[in-house]
């Protein structure tokens, strides 16, 4: 690195961070943040990240220089201070490129999951690809997805011995979207996954452990080893893979429209990070911009009583390719679908994955006391805490049930569990009548023991624990916005579709922002499937020109 005072810039949760880095005989003398608006509770893994740049040489990676906690923070000045030190190096101007007009076979808008699965799948098929993101950063609301991927009659379900079927899966994802799910869309989804999973194995993926989410009947929900969130493993995969698939990306650079020829789409409008106007002609066109579930008024637009909930999701899922397609003539369905998830953090709003509870955490209300099947569908956990006292209950768990799922370790050092050696002092500190919550817990350890939930009719197989290990945990825990099930129609081959039910040519859509398959109510690990499966298939067949 030359000597010198550097910049760079990186997105965090709340928003681009910049950091200055002081650099003297090759070694950061300093690390400061100049701007930043991350929570507060961020602010220590901001720190800590920007102390571990003291005394560095080169460039510092999420997995080994990351703190533990507040990950999109961690992320974000990791990416900042790499930046600064890509300039120090010379490797990178300041400045961001300026693009000027240009064509190649394929482009897909929107980083995130999908995005990224149908740009390696197309460049696979030797097309050139370029992926728009308007974001300053790649990942989009994968970044946050925690849970896992749902599939079927996988070689990992095999190799442990789980025993599922695609048919199953399918009368799993039918039921759970209360039937409005289309059919054709389920069945093409329940059918891919297994060779998905295959594929992002052999791109790097760890897959290894399967668990279990609301609304499925056995473990089908595919995740790294030891319950690590899916989200940014998958993200560093399909990051590495871009790079060997000679995709680019650009960042910062953000679509205003498509390009239309009289036949169909040959392309889109984009800006530049400084808002000047380019063009890129392009044989296909991928949508992958995500839900609109960032985007308050439209929520609330479709759905009023979700006025004042919070969202899950990243500052970009505003919903903006609906207008573009529809001047293109596609057809957009089910808007009105929108999933509440019952467990974010009452305080800041942190996703709690469902595999806690899937894992044998139960929910308990203000009177210490059960009150649904917690691994129910979504909607109708949700629609009960909503019903409880101030709207939020208690997911309380016990020392087994932390050590079986890495994702509790975030929690932990995220600030946000309250833990007890008993169950009675637990009650204590969380506010809960001590003899009530204890009464409910040995109700539970015998109903796990009998493999029979006699209140609530939750199945054995997800009662996984009796909850008997101390110490014991809480989390104070209400609804929020987190998926937006409809969206831009879509066949099972990802054409847009018009409301004549004829494809637009050149258009394709894959992941949140289309609408169908997941009907009335998603489940769980359903999300970042149908990203990975329907991505995949989008890049296949805009790169076949099917
Ligand atoms: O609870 C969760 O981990 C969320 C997963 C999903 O929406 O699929």
């Amino acid at each position: 690195m030359r000597d010198g005072i550097w910049e760079g810039t990186g997105e965090g949760r709340g928003g681009t961070i910049l950091v200055r880095i002081t650099v003297e005989s090759n070694i950061i003398t300093d690390a400061k943040a100049m701007s930043q608006s991350e929570s507060s509770f961020a602010q220590e893994s901001l720190n800590a990240v920007l102390a571990k740049a003291i005394g560095r040489k080169d460039y510092m990676s999420v997995e080994l220089d990351g703190v533990s906690g507040a990950t999109l923070t961690s992320t974000g000045v990791i990416d900042a201070l790499n930046m600064a030190i890509a300039v120090a190096k010379g490797e990178k101007k300041a400045e961001e490129k300026i693009y000027s007009d240009g064509k190649c076979d394929i482009v897909v808008v929107g980083a995130g999951g999908a995005g990224l699965c149908a740009a390696v799948e197309a460049a696979a098929q030797g097309r050139t690809v370029i992926v728009l993101e308007k974001q300053g950063i790649i990942g989009g609301n994968t970044n946050y997805s925690t849970g896992g991927i749902n599939a079927a009659e996988t070689s990992v379900q095999q190799e442990l011995g789980i025993i599922d079927s695609k048919d199953l899966f399918y009368d799993d994802t039918m039921k759970g979207g209360h039937y409005l799910n289309d059919p054709v869309l389920v069945r093409s989804f329940v059918d891919n996954g297994p060779q998905t999973i295959d594929w992002l194995k052999a791109l790097g993926a760890d897959l290894s452990d399967v668990g279990i989410m609301g609304g499925s009947s056995v473990r089908r929900t595919h995740r790294p080893n030891g319950g690590t969130a899916i989200g940014p493993h998958l993200m560093k995969v399909l990051k590495e893979a871009s790079a060997s698939e000679k995709v680019e990306i650009r960042t910062g650079n953000k679509v205003s429209g498509l390009l239309m020829d009289g036949v169909g789409v040959c392309g889109v409008k984009v800006e530049n990070h400084n808002g000047s106007p380019y063009q890129i002609s392009a044989s296909a066109v991928i949508i992958a911009t995500g839900g609109f579930g960032a985007n308050i008024g439209m929520v609330t637009k479709y759905c009023p009583e979700f006025e004042g909930l919070a969202t899950l999701n990243h500052k970009g899922a505003t919903g903006d390719a609906f207008k573009w397609v529809e001047e293109a003539g596609g057809s957009l369905i089910h808007l009105d679908q929108i999933q509440i998830h019952p467990t974010s953090e009452c305080v800041n709003h942190i996703l709690i994955t469902e595999a806690v509870r899937g894992n044998g955490a139960i929910l308990v209300n203000a009177q210490g006391q059960r009150f649904v099947n917690e691994m129910d569908t979504r909607d109708v956990v949700a629609g009960a805490i909503l019903r409880q006292k101030d709207g939020m209950a208690y997911l309380i768990f016990d020392e087994q049930v932390r050590k079986s799922l890495a994702s509790i370790e975030t929690y932990a050092n995220q600030g946000v569990l309250k833990s007890a050696d008993s169950v009675e002092k637990l009650a204590g500190i969380v506010g809960l009548d001590p003899a009530s919550l204890k009464s409910t817990m040995d109700r539970y350890a015998r109903m796990q023991r009998q493999g029979k939930d006699e209140d609530f009719g939750r199945s054995a197989s997800s009662m996984a624990v009796p909850l008997t290990s101390s110490p014991y945990y809480s989390v104070g825990v209400t609804p929020a916005i987190h998926h937006t099930m409809g969206g831009i129609k879509v066949d099972k081959d990802m054409h847009v579709i018009r409301s004549d039910g004829s494809a637009v040519k050149g258009l394709y859509a894959a992941g949140e922002v289309t609408g169908g398959l997941h009907g009335a109510n998603r489940l769980g690990g359903n999300g970042v499937g149908d990203i990975v499966v329907n991505g995949k298939i989008a890049g296949r067949n805009a790169a076949a020109g099917k």
